[in-house]
């Protein structure tokens, strides 16, 4: 029987090491939560890294044992691996140029090194489990070599590739050394995805600039093959938001939630910590709103939530502490004895206490200054069982193209994003009904089980079509 097998560099479970041994937990970040809801379907598995350095091979074999129950097969990464290729050409190279970030971007061919090996790594990895009539989806920036990798290794193979993160200008993308090798990756598949068309276009321009080909109707025509490329805007697992927000739990959370904070009115932030998301100016344009508009000093409260990520990687050092300094300021100018202007939690939560948040925030503040997709903006808006809500949404997040009923936003404008803050906070309830609705009956219909069996089918109608011309 054909399996699907997924490929990616961090797998949705990740092992910790803690006094009591090792703990599987749940993945953090867009592409595991999403995903997450498909890949225990059927036979199908998941091959990726368990977040963890693992030295002794009888905990390997723990590992994969473990792993294996649950459809998945780990790929483990030595320390100068974690350190060159995740924490260097993954996370200090591809994350801020893709991003726009190029101010940020180091060169270092060591880097590089480590990017080629650790793809051949996944290559191997991928070709001991798949068999002839497997489908191999690949995902994302850590592993842009690997679709042609396995071109080589197995010309027939149906290979679909998903960036999850922007495409950025050919403008961009050519200021990396290794521009020219990374597109031919990517090329090594018969589908390309992104999440917007706007990416798309940019792909489809850097491919032609930097390597001469061109593109007709979706279709990029290589000297041996031809690739088609489209766009999939990537959706959430609708009913499990819809669900644990509507949960006993959840609403015993958010009463718990409501007596602590008497009643304050809750504008909620939750990303990963990453200097892409916003996060310090989002803090600004809280602390500009509390001296522009007084009156809501005492009633509304920032809660915000910061899930620990790449804290090794010295530009996430820093703005872990830009971020406490500025809660410590903004915190300390206008708290009162029963009131804190900001609930700041660098942590992560188990999904029910991410749906009481959700679920009892009024106001939802998404500003990232690049952002691929952003699924927190989803989850927010499938959680909103009342429709009482407002979505204030960054129009450099990828769900800015379908949830056109949000508050748009520039996230470098700050005046824009105070007074954003205000009209959300003085909505009319009926307006806010409309605009949540219109918004909930996409983000439902477009979920992602209807993203990836359209990815799905459009890979085998390609594959069907390179036969019928073969
Ligand atoms: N998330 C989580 N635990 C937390 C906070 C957030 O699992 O404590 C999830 C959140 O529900 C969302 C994902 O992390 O599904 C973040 O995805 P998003 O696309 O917004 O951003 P990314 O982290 O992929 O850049
Ligand atoms: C984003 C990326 C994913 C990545 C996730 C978490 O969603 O698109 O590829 O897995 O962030 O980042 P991490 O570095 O912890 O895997």
């Amino acid at each position: 029987m054909s399996r699907t097998l997924i490929v990616s560099n961090r797998l949705p479970t990740k092992v910790l090491r803690t006094d009591e041994g090792l703990t599987f937990q749940p993945s953090e970040g867009g592409l595991a939560t999403g995903l997450g809801s498909i890949y225990r379907q059927g036979d199908n598995l998941w091959i990726g890294w368990p977040g963890l350095f693992v030295q002794d091979e009888s905990e390997e074999e723990h590992i994969r044992t473990e792993l294996r129950a649950d459809n998945m097969a780990p790929v483990f990464l030595t320390e100068n691996e974690i350190r060159d290729f995740y924490e260097g050409f993954s996370n200090s190279t591809l994350w801020p140029t893709f991003h726009y970030f190029s101010e940020f971007a180091t060169y270092e061919q060591s880097h590089w090194e480590a990017y080629v090996a650790v793809n051949e790594k996944f290559c191997e990895a991928v070709l001991a489990e798949a068999g002839p009539e497997d489908t191999i989806w690949v995902h994302d920036y850590q592993l842009l070599l690997l679709p042609e990798m396995l071109r080589k290794a197995r010309p027939e193979a149906a290979i679909g590739f998903f960036l999850h993160i922007p495409f950025p200008s050919q403008e961009i993308i050519r200021v990396l050394p290794w521009r020219s090798e990374l597109l031919r990756g990517m090329l090594g598949a018969d589908l390309i995805g992104f999440h917007t068309f706007g990416y798309l276009r940019h792909f489809l321009s850097a491919v032609s600039h930097l390597l001469g080909l061109s593109a007709q109707n979706g279709q990029i025509d290589t000297p041996t093959r031809s690739v088609r490329v489209d766009a999939f805007p990537m959706g959430i697992d609708y009913q499990r938001y819809a669900l644990a927000a509507a949960s006993e739990e959840a609403k015993k959370h958010v009463e718990e939630y409501k007596e602590a904070m008497r009643d304050t009115r809750v504008i909620l932030s939750i990303d990963r910590l990453d200097y892409t998301k916003g996060i310090a100016q989002r803090l600004r344009a809280f602390e500009l709103l509390l001296q522009r508009y007084p009156e809501w000093r005492g009633q509304v409260s920032l809660v915000m939530l910061v899930v620990p990520s790449r804290d090794q990687v010295p530009q996430y050092a820093s703005l872990k502490e830009e971020i406490d300094e500025l809660v410590g300021r903004i915190n300390s100018q206008y708290r009162t004895i029963g009131w804190n202007p900001i609930l700041y939690f660098y942590r992560s939560l188990p999904l029910e206490e991410l749906a009481a948040l959700y679920r009892l925030a009024e106001v939802a503040l998404v500003t990232p200054m690049r952002d691929g997709m952003n699924l927190v903006a989803k989850e927010f808006i499938a959680s909103k069982l009342d429709q009482h809500g407002v979505l204030i949404l960054s129009e450099r997040a990828g769900a800015a193209r379908e949830l056109s009923d949000a508050i748009l936003i520039n996230p470098t404008d700050i005046n824009q994003l105070v007074e954003a803050l205000h009209d959300a906070l003085v909505m009319p309830e009926e307006e806010q009904a409309t605009r949540l609705k219109a918004m909930q009956a996409l983000v439902k219909r477009y979920n992602v089980f209807s993203w990836t069996k359209l990815f799905m089918n459009q890979l085998a109608y390609t594959k069907m079509k390179q036969h019928t011309l073969a």
